[in-house]
């Protein structure tokens, strides 16, 4: 038998139909990617909800990622530089991926009449994916490229402004859901695909999972909308106040007189 097979490899590399391993690479690195910008958003959106703390505490969030404690001077350059290699990321996850969406109308229909004949959870899953994704490519280029140029006004004022006085709140909204969901499913999946934690029982530990990723969309969705209307409250006093372009002065250049 392995003789035989040995002889079929021969036939094929003789005829140049070699196996490619382009494909196992391709689903590795869309892996790996896919998990580094579902553990990039969880911290990404700790440090926006820091606003939840106060307009001082986000404002120290902003410094902190300036690089203002370590190096005694604010270098907004360095928000344009982890911009820049996030949205290369990105990009590249997206570009993976892009090879398994339906690729035309046809193949679409023919995909939605198996999902109602199969209705299997997990199947469907795959689908919010592609739509989901297709979103966050359009909303998240927008967003990355605007933080990307205009590294130094993030902050509790700027930032305020953006979403309401520059009309970001529709964008945000709709980058939120998909975002949210896009990486729960992306890392429940992630999990059942490379069998992490799947301990004895493999059908308990998938209900466990689904489970987990129920609460992790359902926590950061909270947390996201929370944040949300905490920049818009002050993004509409400032409109209120007629300061609308006026930057946040933190306590410390208060208390010292410098403003
Ligand atoms: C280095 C990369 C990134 C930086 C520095 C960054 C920074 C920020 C900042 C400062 C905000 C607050 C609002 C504002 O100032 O406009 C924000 C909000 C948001 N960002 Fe990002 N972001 C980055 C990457 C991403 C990516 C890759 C996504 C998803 C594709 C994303 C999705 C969002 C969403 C959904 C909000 C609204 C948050 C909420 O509703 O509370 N961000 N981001």
């Amino acid at each position: 038998m392995d003789t035989h097979l040995n002889r079929v490899e021969e036939i094929k590399i003789e005829q140049g139909v070699k196996k490619s391993r382009t494909p196992a690479r391709l689903d590795y690195a869309q892996s790996a990617t896919g998990l580094f910008l579902a553990l990039f958003m969880w911290a990404h959106m700790m440090l926006v909800s820091s606003i939840l703390l106060g307009e001082e505490m986000m404002y120290k969030v902003t410094k902190l990622l300036e690089g203002e404690p370590i190096l005694g001077e604010s270098y907004p350059i360095l928000v344009t530089l982890t911009a820049i290699f996030i949205f290369t990321i990105f990009i590249t996850h997206a570009a993976i991926a892009i090879r398994k969406f339906p690729g035309s109308w046809k193949e679409y229909r023919l995909y939605r009449a198996h999902m109602k004949r199969m209705k299997h959870g997990d199947t469907n899953l795959w689908f919010y994916q592609v739509m989901t994704g297709f979103v966050m490519f359009f909303l998240g280029s927008v967003h990355l490229f605007i933080i990307m140029t205009n590294p130094a006004d993030i902050g509790p004022y700027a930032s305020a402004d953006r979403i309401v006085s520059e009309w970001m709140w529709p964008v945000y909204i709709l980058l939120l859901l998909a975002v949210e969901f896009h990486g729960s499913i992306g890392l429940y999946r992630l999990a059942v695909k490379w069998g992490w934690f799947e301990g004895k029982d493999a059908k308990k530990s998938r209900k466990k999972l689904k489970m987990y990723k129920w609460f992790i969309t359902f926590f950061f969705l909270t947390l996201g909308f929370l944040s949300l209307a905490a920049y818009i409250k002050i993004g509409l006093a400032q409109i209120d106040a007629d300061k609308v372009g006026s930057r946040y002065i933190p306590q410390s250049s208060i208390e010292k007189g410098v403003h």
